[in-house]
């Protein structure tokens, strides 16, 4: 192929849809805010800066407690997979739970705010964590018989149960694998099998949009498509949303099946001594899209990861001990990993953790949480802020809250919608950060302090301290500030909150992560490994950094992280289907949503509940955040004389923009046909 043809092949990415947004004016925190910030000296950026990596993050590390003290602060013998704080001992539980107790165990540790409003507000005490820690940790070494290194699947809905699990599989260094909980239960039999997990912990039901869901159906469903896969699953735990009684419709399968709250019983009282791991052994695992079909496990350290998320915690969502801090991600996704979960727990903080979703039963519901729970620092994505300003311009004003600090992440934010968040929910007081990152990177790498730097609506910021990005052409040239040109978002160093490896799968973490901008691959000097994020982005004058969208096949659908390779390999799951592809598309909400086409094998013909189908496939297979917006059955994929289907003209019909120059195609009269059925 020449390299014309390989640019003409191009997938429509994100960020060739992106918008092109105007550079916006700043916005400064107020002097109340400054006054008691976490963060107000600006030296840091010196402290951090390259000439002082990787000693720096000593800083983040002594924010913990460490049984042992590490000797070597970055160990890139085998770069680049990093080793950070080397030698060093430490238990994450210990620092979420124990180490609060002498001064803060009956400090709230955890507000549970359940779905429907007449239940009662449950207020978790450090006290009372540790010993729900405890006793569930005792559950898993004796009567599941596992061990540091063990990997254990969590398919878990947004319930206390779920933060407990976590820190008592931290406990013992068992590997948690959190599968979020609207995935299906192939998406979670996936994970299972990749992990080889022998335990699936689970709840039977929660709920969702006032509707109480049957959850434990689909840890059938996972148990026996890993069994397919050669998988056993020995035992499922099963949480029960009402403790001691069954909230699901399934039978518990005996000798397989255990309902928690029964062991629990012959745990009464335990006390479970917390392992003390090596700073680089695994904490958890996080499936997330790639730009092949099978989700990877991003492998999470312990103690440079507890060290990223707590400093970042610290200094960029300013949680002191006082505040109530709600982060109303899903602990499914890594956002509440860091950010619900091991940072804001690791200060003892308050943290809340909301069952249900934002506009039930009203548009009103977050701002009475946050009126009656006194929550001062909020954080959310920019798909619940599109979708909360959409049916409720004006709630916000009906209710007495003041959020000192607000966060918006995953995907770029629009000017305006920025702008209500600020004047509406944040009541033109609140310090905003728009934080940038992934799953892959454990915590934030572009924001800005909030005491320190401006606020500049749709722009993430400047890199964080001690994160040094870099823009690179696609011929590896860097594009300096305020070049006007967008390029691929790299960052030059390591950082302790970064993932470790692929699961089970090196050689995929190097190539997709590192490969691109390595220019000696034998070296062992980090400076060689430029980590590629796979975003587009442009950076400004005053050095903040803006965000495009994604570079590669992966889309981002309400700040969720979906292949679209595994999109269209689950449409190619219906036998009728020859060919699928999916495009992303802008949304007024969810930000980009995909389109499907498909081309159906011959003889078989195109209807309504052929495509009806297809779509239930995808919700099947994947889960109903991946229902594509359109199934539109096409006589035929446009195609390029060697046979690639042409997925950036399909992603510029359905986004009404110009397909530019067709005839170079295999067969450009079949652009002009999906058009009219697209466009009408
Ligand atoms: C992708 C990572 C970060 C945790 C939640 C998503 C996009 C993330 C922003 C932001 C613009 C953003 C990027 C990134 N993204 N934050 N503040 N502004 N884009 O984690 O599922 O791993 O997705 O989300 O494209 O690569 P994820």
């Amino acid at each position: 192929m020449t390299e014309k043809e390989k640019r003409e092949v191009t997938e429509v990415s994100e960020a060739q849809i992106a918008v092109h947004w105007q550079e916006e004016g700043y916005y400064h925190a107020s002097p109340k805010f400054i006054a008691q910030a976490n963060m107000t000296d600006e030296t840091v950026y010196d402290r951090f800066s390259l000439d002082n990596f990787p000693n720096c993050f000593k800083e983040y590390a002594d924010l913990l407690d460490w049984y042992e003290y590490w000797h070597t602060t970055l160990d890139t013998s085998d770069a680049p997979c990093w080793k950070w704080f080397v030698g060093g001992k430490i238990n994450a539980s210990y620092n979420c739970v124990d180490r609060h107790l002498a001064k803060n165990k009956n400090k709230t540790a955890i507000h549970f705010v359940p779905e429907l409003e007449e239940e009662k507000v449950e207020h978790i005490t450090y006290q009372e964590l540790y010993v729900r820690v405890n006793e569930f940790t005792a559950i898993l070494q004796d009567f599941c018989g596992l061990k540091a290194g063990d990997r254990v699947t969590l398919h878990m809905p947004m319930v206390p149960e779920l933060a407990i699990t976590m820190l008592a599989c931290a406990r013992l260094g068992v590997i948690h694998s959190q599968v979020f909980g609207g995935f299906s239960g192939k998406a979670c039999s996936d994970r299972i099998v990749d992990s080889k997990s022998d335990v699936l912990i689970t709840m039977d039901a929660y709920y969702r949009g006032g509707k109480i869901l049957d959850h434990k159906e689909k840890a059938d469903i996972a148990v026996a498509e890993a069994a397919k896969e050669n998988q056993k699953v020995q035992k499922v735990l099963v949480w029960q949303r009402y403790p001691g009684k069954y909230s699901a419709q399934t039978p518990m399968v005996d000798g397989r099946d255990f309902f928690v709250n029964d062991l629990l019983k012959k745990y009464y009282g335990k006390r479970i001594e917390p392992v003390r791991m090596p700073a680089e052994a695994p904490l958890f695992l996080m499936y997330t899209s790639g730009t092949t079909g099978k989700p990877k496990g991003c492998q999470h350290s312990t103690g440079g990861y507890l060290a990223y998320v707590t400093g970042t915690s610290k200094y960029v969502q300013d949680i002191h001990p006082e505040d109530v801090y709600w982060c109303m991600a899903d602990i499914g996704w890594i956002t509440g990993h860091s950010y619900i979960v091991y940072g804001p727990l690791a200060l003892g903080a308050s943290t809340v953790i909301f069952e249900g979703i934002p506009n039930y039963p009203d548009a009103g519901r977050c701002w009475r949480i946050a009126q009656d729970l006194d929550v001062n620092i909020f954080h959310t994505a920019p798909t619940t802020i599109r979708a909360l300003r959409k049916i409720g311009p004006d709630e916000p004003r009906k209710y007495n809250y003041f959020f000192k600090h607000m966060t918006t992440v995953g995907e770029p934010i629009e000017p305006e919608v920025w702008r209500w968040y600020h004047e509406v929910v944040g009541k033109g007081k609140a310090a905003i950060v728009d934080t940038w990152w992934q799953t892959e990177t454990g915590g934030f790498l572009c924001s800005t302090l909030p005491a320190l730097k401006p606020m500049k609506p749709g722009s993430a910021g400047p890199g964080m301290p001690g994160i040094h990005p870099i823009i690179f052409d696609e011929d590896g040239n860097t594009l300096p500030k305020g070049a006007g040109k967008a390029g691929n978002i790299c960052i030059q160093n390591p950082w302790p909150g970064g993932f470790q490896t692929i699961w089970g799968d090196r050689d995929r973490f190097v190539r997709q992560y590192y490969t691109r901008y390595c220019k000696n691959p034998a070296s062992k000097d980090w400076r060689d490994w430029p980590y590629l994020t796979g975003d587009a982005a442009v950076e400004a004058p005053d050095g903040y950094i803006r965000i495009l969208g994604r570079i590669d096949d992966v889309i981002n659908v309400s700040g969720h992280r979906l292949g679209t390779k595994e999109l269209e390999s689950a449409a190619l799951v219906v036998p009728e289907v020859a060919e699928a592809a999916v495009v992303p598309v802008k949304h007024d909400i969810k930000g980009i949503e995909p389109d499907l086409y498909v081309a159906l094998k011959p003889g078989v013909a195109a209807t309504p509940e052929l495509a009806k189908k297809i779509s239930d496939a995808i919700v099947r297979e994947i889960g109903p955040i991946a229902k594509p917006r359109k199934v539109w059955i096409v006589p035929d994929m446009p195609k390029t004389r060697s046979g690639k289907i042409m997925r950036r003209v399909l992603g510029s019909i359905s986004n009404k923009s110009d397909v530019g120059d067709v005839m170079t195609l295999a067969n450009p009269e079949v652009v002009e046909l999906i058009t009219k059925m697209v466009q009408g």
